[in-house]
């Protein structure tokens, strides 16, 4: 008889953001005159940017013509995707980046869980807590968490590294050496960000132990602070222990479109000396065919002086719904953090409630959807996330009543 992979049968519950919307859906259903708002799942509404609409059309209309179809995609990646990328997110910051480091694929989500599969099933994971599902769930996946104790909320081999208003959401140094370093910066759930400096000390701190570090900014293009950098190549040293995860959903709208991209330095290495960078390009060739070239296309447009004027006026709407959130909620009397550099806020639930007494609470009383803290790790609990991702008149109409309940 066949047999499982057991790792599967030891992850608790469904992923966080299934769970939600199958409590949304059965409050809708109870509920059919409510009018739901959701600032829960960070999904974009602000439709593609002409510019790179346009590209998009082009592109489509290239497939339709014998002379300038394209069949498989490059398993990694176009090379005018690939320079361009090279050029304007690396080279441009003076970040020493080549095009052939660069793997395009169809979005960070994938690729954050994917890129455990590489490492040893005995290396030890480290990761900020409150934190991004996938990379611990992915790893619980490939049996390398150990078992999870549901009481706690905590796997019993990962190391959490605990980020809460105490210590300014600023996680510290493990005690115990890890492999593989975890870091999202601007932070997905807080909002929150780590400095040069501070991402500095990591990067140290990575080389000296022999660890590598995964780096996740999906959320890059919402920072406004001089100090936090762009991509962890602008810290010296990086390029030796760091890969990086981008992706073209959250400064591009592509979250229904799809489009995301690894940074492998060729320069890491594990202890026997292999390279991580042949390593992803086996894994990306044999299991990924390549993201679709109309895509692709898309995706460079991003790039054109047009898109970034356009996209940088998305990207400010958003923000502004983060200080609407942010003043709102303070002048309600909530503390909250982030939001400054990420269309992320994190607020701190009232009167002791739990992170889900409180989403219960906020659903019943408001109509609104956010996300229990304690859904992305035990340090989450008793705070709350809001995205900045809805429309300016949804972001009003939430405000006004959660003030109306306060
Ligand atoms: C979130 O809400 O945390 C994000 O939308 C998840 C994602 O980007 O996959």
């Amino acid at each position: 008889m066949f047999r499982i992979n057991d790792n599967y049968t030891k992850l608790p519950g469904s992923y966080l953001f299934s769970t939600i919307g199958k409590k949304v859906a059965a409050y809708k259903q109870a509920h059919p005159d409510k009018r739901v708002i959701s600032l829960g799942i960070g999904d974009v509404t602000q439709p593609i940017a002409p510019a790179i609409l346009a590209a998009m059309h082009k592109a489509v209309d290239e497939m339709g013509d014998a002379a300038t179809f394209h069949g498989y995609a490059p398993d990694l990646g176009y090379g005018f995707l690939r320079e361009t990328i090279a050029r304007e997110d690396y080279r441009a910051r003076g970040c020493d980046i080549d095009a052939d480091e660069i793997f395009i694929s169809d979005g960070a989500k994938c690729d954050c869980g994917n890129f455990q599969e590489i490492f040893s099933d005995d290396c030890k994971i480290a990761v900020c807590d409150p934190v991004y599902p996938v990379y611990v769930d992915s790893n619980a996946m490939a049996g390398r968490t150990g078992s999870y104790d549901a009481g706690l909320g905590m796997w019993t081999d990962v190391i959490y590294m605990p980020c809460t208003a105490e210590n300014g959401f600023v996680p510290e140094l493990p005690k115990t050496a890890p492999d593989l370093i975890y870091l999202c910066n601007p932070n997905n759930p807080t909002g929150t960000t780590l400095t040069k400096a501070q991402l500095q000390e990591w990067v140290g701190s990575a080389k000296s132990v022999g660890a590598v570090i995964l780096y996740d900014a999906a959320y890059e293009s919402y920072i406004s602070e001089a100090d936090v950098p762009h991509t962890i190549y602008e810290v010296p040293g990086a390029v030796d222990c760091a890969v990086e995860f981008r992706s073209f959903s959250k400064n591009a709208g592509f979250t229904g479109v799809r489009l995301g991209f690894v940074v492998v330095p060729k320069g890491i290495k594990d202890g026997n000396g292999v390279a991580l960078h042949g390593l992803w390009a086996r894994r990306h060739g044999t299991k990924y065919n390549g993201a679709p070239y109309i895509i692709q296309r898309a995706g460079e447009a991003v790039y054109t002086p047009e898109a970034r004027t356009q996209l940088g006026a998305q990207v400010a709407y958003y923000m502004a719904n983060a200080a609407a959130i942010r003043d709102g909620l303070t002048e309600a009397g909530y503390k909250v953090y982030g939001g400054v550099n990420a269309p992320y806020i994190w607020l701190k639930t009232p009167d002791g409630m739990s992170s889900w007494e409180f989403f219960d609470w906020l659903l019943e009383g408001a109509s609104v959807v956010g996300t229990p803290g304690s859904g992305f790790g035990p340090s989450g609990e008793g705070y709350f996330r809001l995205t900045a991702f809805g429309s300016k008149e949804n972001v009003a109409e939430a405000l006004g009543r959660i003030k109306g309940m306060a």
